[in-house]
């Protein structure tokens, strides 16, 4: 909340500050405040969802691995979201008269999915492929943040191009460990610069190529 405060806070400041100076091109100005802003990329806002559910709660308390949910991860471009079944395997038995979940029971009787509201989601001109970043060594916070703390899902990351391709640019800085990929608090080490490239060998991946416009426009 405190971060969502001091962004709104931000953009009143420039909005107020553009009540003073009233000068041609100050429209352009605030196109230009407005694209570059949280409010714009929807960084750090929680989204409504039919049911309130958590990642802290499950993912982070219960540790229910990420891939018992999201099952297409590691293998395919889509991670995937859970069927109502995958809720219910746990609570047709724990909360079965929890009025918060009430729409999973309905959505269950009447055999009609939930409807999750999109928090990440990519324009369709854009090609984005999961399991070519999970099993190369690019983690789940590198882009969706500390998921396992999250009440409520929010955007971690602004998602735009230039985001992705500061990355693109040198993946050896971000590059973890098999191991670490599920890791919501993974920190790069102090050497990670020759780790880095170490792993860049490790997984095989040709960086060079990486920025081409035909890599993410197909
Ligand atoms: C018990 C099932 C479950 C588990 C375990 C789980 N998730 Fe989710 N996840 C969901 C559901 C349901 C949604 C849709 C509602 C929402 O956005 O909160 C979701 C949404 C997401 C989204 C937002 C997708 C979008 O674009 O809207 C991300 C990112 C995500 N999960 C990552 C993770 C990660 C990382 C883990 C492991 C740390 C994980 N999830 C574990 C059920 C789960
Ligand atoms: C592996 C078991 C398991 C699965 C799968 C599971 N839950 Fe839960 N869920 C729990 C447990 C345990 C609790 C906590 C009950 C308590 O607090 O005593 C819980 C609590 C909840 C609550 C109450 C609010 C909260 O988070 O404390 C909601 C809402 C909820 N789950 C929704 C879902 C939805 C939606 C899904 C499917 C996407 C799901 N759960 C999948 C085990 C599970
Ligand atoms: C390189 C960045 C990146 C990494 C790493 C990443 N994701 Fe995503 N994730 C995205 C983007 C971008 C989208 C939106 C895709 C779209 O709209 O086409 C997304 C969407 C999702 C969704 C919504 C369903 C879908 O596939 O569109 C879930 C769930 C999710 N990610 C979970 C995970 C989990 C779990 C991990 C780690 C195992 C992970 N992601 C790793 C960038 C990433
Ligand atoms: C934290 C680093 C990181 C971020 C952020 C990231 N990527 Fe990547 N991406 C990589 C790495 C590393 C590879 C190369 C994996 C390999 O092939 O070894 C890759 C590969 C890809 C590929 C496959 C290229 C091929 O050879 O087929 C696509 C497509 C892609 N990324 C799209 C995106 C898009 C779109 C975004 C932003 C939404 C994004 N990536 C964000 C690190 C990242
Ligand atoms: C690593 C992935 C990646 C690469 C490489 C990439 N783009 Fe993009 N591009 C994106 C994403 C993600 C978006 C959508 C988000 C946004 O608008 O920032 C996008 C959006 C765009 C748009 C629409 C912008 C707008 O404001 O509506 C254009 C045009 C574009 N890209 C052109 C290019 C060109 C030209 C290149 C090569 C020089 C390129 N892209 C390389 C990921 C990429």
């Amino acid at each position: 909340m405190a971060q969502v405060f001091r962004e709104r806070a931000n953009l009143f400041m420039r909005l107020g500050l553009l009540g003073l100076a009233i000068l041609p091109g100050s429209l352009g100005l605030l196109g230009f405040s407005y694209y570059r802003s949280s409010a714009y990329t929807g960084v750090g806002r929680y989204v409504e969802q039919p049911v309130p559910f958590s990642h802290r709660h499950h993912a982070g308390e219960l540790g229910i691995d990420c891939r018992y949910c999201h099952t297409g991860v590691e293998k395919a471009a889509f991670a995937d979201l859970p069927p109502t079944e995958t809720c219910m395997t746990c609570h047709s038995q724990i909360w079965t008269n929890a009025a918060m979940l009430a729409p999973v029971r309905k959505s269950l009787a009447d055999n009609r999915p939930l409807r999750w509201q999109r928090v990440t989601s990519l324009p369709d001109y854009v090609y984005f492929d999961h399991s070519v970043h999970v099993s190369n060594g690019v983690g789940c916070s590198s882009c969706h943040g500390d998921v396992a703390a999250m009440p409520l899902m929010a955007k971690a990351e602004p998602m735009t191009m230039g985001w992705c391709l500061d990355c693109h640019r040198d993946p050896a800085a971000k590059l973890r460990p098999e191991e670490a990929i599920f890791d919501m608090r993974w920190q790069p080490p102090a050497d990670q610069p020759a780790k880095g490239r170490a792993l860049l060998a490790h997984y095989g991946t040709r960086a060079e190529h990486l920025t081409d416009c035909s890599v993410c426009h197909r």
